[in-house]
């Protein structure tokens, strides 16, 4: 009997944790960030509402035929559409991207977002997607996606995509968050601003001070 009221307590608690996990409702229709106040709260200050107008709901162009410039080591261009340069998003729990891949393995490389579980279509091309799940087991699931596929990147899951094509590819993805936020796994375990002392990466990795070394130089 203790040990139900126990479980049930335990139930009870992770769900509470889960809900705080997500972007809080809304208490008003709108509240379009004014990005220039200089208050800090939990999210941007609304515009006052009598200013709003439709162009703060519009954000033009965004899977126009302009593709992003991919020439990058990675080979690949995140085109993040959330509050901050979309200020309608604002209060509404919810953000895009337009993701652009090179041909030949352009990769978004291992990253995860803290605030928000992401779905993904391919609107061209083709992708080969995956997430790895938590300790101790770390499944990993991954798929090849073609155009119009659609994959879900679940809550602060590491997960990536790759273009196994050999044209560029795009994907469009939709953020349960105004704010997802981005942590790239090998940037910031490399190259974070301080550096995490080799020691502690040696360890981790189990691997000596020249591999360390090493990954921590690609890194600037
Ligand atoms: C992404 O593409 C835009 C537009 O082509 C470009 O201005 C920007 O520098 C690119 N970013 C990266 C990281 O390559």
């Amino acid at each position: 009997m203790a040990s139900q009221v126990i479980l049930g307590i335990t139930i009870l608690a992770l769900a509470l944790v889960q809900a705080f996990a997500y972007d809080p409702s809304p208490l008003q229709d709108f509240c379009v960030a004014d990005t220039k106040s200089k208050v800090i709260v939990n999210g941007f200050v609304c515009k006052d509402p009598k200013t709003v107008c439709s162009d703060d709901f519009f954000f033009p162009g965004l899977l126009n035929d302009v593709r992003r410039n991919t020439n990058n080591r990675v080979g690949s261009n995140v085109t993040q559409v959330a509050a901050d340069v979309f200020p309608g998003l604002n209060t509404l729990g919810i953000s895009l991207a337009r993701i652009d891949y090179a041909p030949y393995g352009g990769l978004n490389p291992p990253h995860k977002h803290p605030r928000a579980t992401e779905v993904l279509t391919v609107i061209e091309g083709t992708l080969h997607v995956g997430f790895i799940a938590s300790n101790p087991a770390n499944r990993f699931f991954q798929k090849v996606l073609q155009k119009g596929d659609v994959f879900v990147f679940p809550f602060g899951m590491i997960h990536f995509q790759m273009n196994l094509g050999k044209t560029p590819a795009v994907a469009l993805s939709a953020l349960s968050s105004q704010n997802p936020g981005v942590i790239t796994i090998a940037n910031a375990v490399f190259g974070s601003n301080p550096r995490v002392s080799k020691e502690v990466l040696k360890r981790a990795f189990q691997v000596g001070d020249n591999v360390v070394a090493q990954l921590m130089a690609q890194f600037k």
